[in-house]
């Protein structure tokens, strides 16, 4: 085995090994579902909106269309609140409540709703005296709360961060946890914790995030514009090396949600965040109109082979690369790997606003893809197959602006040399660790033609 082979192999093993999360069971790929906030908000008038409102009739229409519109056979099965499902007050007992007159039916019901459809039901609250939009926070209540989410047979929790003092989060979110773990009802346990301390100054200790939440949001809320996913794409690429060692089975970097289908993005730049989602093994978390997403905006969030990268059971979230000029490339680990290579998800994206196609070209093994029995190669969203490329030949994608080209990689696998049958090396456990990515990507980057 040569030095580098051993270096990918132990890149696996790290995978394995080196970050130990939270172990409740969940979310073992990253979560996928619909999520209401960044298409819906707070938007509480059903007098004179009664079909966008916070309702259930909400909820429950897009669970039906998760349904029967084959979003749930793909992975998205989870629907989910965000803020503003809850009356000003709790009852009588301190019991968190639903407001009444949007939710006549109760949680347990519209949960039930859920279930009986297949899907996961997720619930939103907030470590503070208030949610982010002013409804009781869980803060004085955590233990009846936890129950109480319990009881209604939730399965996902988001527990935002306002209202709350950021240095209190590392011992509140373990403790909401606890009481969600000794409820005894598994639920996939989302935090905010990083991001408010993150803001406040602080260096969130993620040993204590990855071991206390599946998933946790690191950076801005999104909102619906390229430049909102831009910004966020840039902050996981530069941050990447503290950022991507957290995240595998069990426990996500969450991005925030896909935008795609609604007002603030090209069909490219749709491509371009479900690319980029599936590179950063992010939940895919839709907050989109599913009653009127066009069929072209739909085909991206159906691309069942760009979900097969977002949910590669490896889970090793991708890194950037490479970027100068506007173009970047990044790459992700997947499945197969042969004899200690991993094959990949590589995304080629375009940042740059001069409107005709940039061409892209590198060998393969300058983006450190050097397995002699080459990669078979396909465009995942234009069904262009590429054959086998060898390491060392040249590779071209064209572009668009503000676009992506997301290729996968698939290492081929050969008989190897002097006849030996293929061997399938399975990560073992090990100590040394390297990550992917050792080789020194920058400095040996080929040609990039722009004009
Ligand atoms: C929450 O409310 C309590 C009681 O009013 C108060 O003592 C505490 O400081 C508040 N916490 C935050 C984070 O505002
Ligand atoms: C509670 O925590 C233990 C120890 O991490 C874990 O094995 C178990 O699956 C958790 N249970 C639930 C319901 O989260
Ligand atoms: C981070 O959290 C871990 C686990 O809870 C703890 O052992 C460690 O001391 C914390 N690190 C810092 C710098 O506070």
């Amino acid at each position: 085995m040569s030095g580098g082979t051993q270096w990918i192999v132990m890149g696996v093993l790290l995978m394995g090994l080196g970050v130990c999360g939270l172990e409740n069971g969940l979310a073992r790929t990253p979560p996928m579902g619909w999520l209401a906030w960044q298409r819906f908000r707070c938007n509480t008038d059903c007098v004179n909106d009664p079909h966008n409102c916070i309702s259930e009739l909400l909820f429950m229409q897009m669970a039906d269309i998760l349904v029967n519109q084959g979003y749930r056979d793909l992975g998205y099965d989870m629907i989910s609140l965000d803020d503003c499902w809850l009356s000003r007050e709790r009852d009588a007992l301190g019991r968190l409540q639903p407001d009444p007159f949007r939710f006549p039916s109760g949680i347990a019901a519209l949960s039930d709703y859920m279930h009986k459809r297949g899907l996961k039901f997720g619930i939103y609250e907030d470590y503070g005296n208030f949610t982010c939009a002013g409804y009781p926070g869980i803060l004085g209540h955590l233990q009846t709360d936890a129950d109480t989410f319990a009881d209604w047979g939730v399965d996902y929790v988001k527990l935002d961060g306002c209202y709350s003092h950021p240095v209190d989060m590392d011992q509140g979110y373990p403790l909401f946890g606890f009481y969600l773990n000794q409820t005894l009802r598994p639920m996939v346990y989302s935090c905010s914790w990083p991001v408010y301390q993150t803001y406040s100054g602080m260096t969130p200790n993620y040993t204590s995030i990855i071991n206390t939440c599946n998933l946790w949001r690191n950076f801005d809320d999104i909102q619906d514009s390229w430049e909102s996913v831009q910004r966020i794409i840039d902050y996981y690429g530069d941050n990447q090396d503290d950022i991507v060692p957290n995240a595998g089975p069990g426990h996500w970097n969450d991005p925030d949600m896909l935008i795609i289908g609604n007002f603030g993005l090209s069909y490219e730049q749709s491509k371009s965040q479900m690319a980029m989602w599936a590179i950063f093994a992010a939940p895919l978390l839709m907050s989109v109109d599913l009653r009127t997403i066009r069929p072209e905006y739909k085909a991206i969030l159906q691309n069942r082979a760009v979900i097969e990268v977002n949910q590669d059971p490896l889970g090793i979230q991708g890194k950037r690369i490479y970027k100068d000029k506007g173009i970047e490339i990044w790459a992700r680990p997947i499945t197969p790997v042969f004899q200690g290579h991993y094959s990949y998800g590589v995304a080629f994206l375009n940042r740059r606003t001069d409107g005709t196609p940039s061409e892209v070209s590198v060998t393969l093994r300058e983006i450190g893809l050097s397995y002699h029995g080459g990669y078979a190669i396909t465009d995942l969203f234009d069904s262009v197959h590429y054959g086998t490329v060898l390491p060392d030949k040249r590779f071209k994608v064209d572009v668009n602006p503000s676009g992506v080209v997301l290729v996968r990689c698939e290492v081929v696998k050969t008989t190897g040399f002097g006849g030996g049958r293929p061997q399938l090396i399975e990560p073992a456990p090990q100590s040394s660790i390297r990550p992917p990515f050792q080789n020194h990507l920058f400095n040996q980057f080929g040609q990039q033609r722009l004009f």
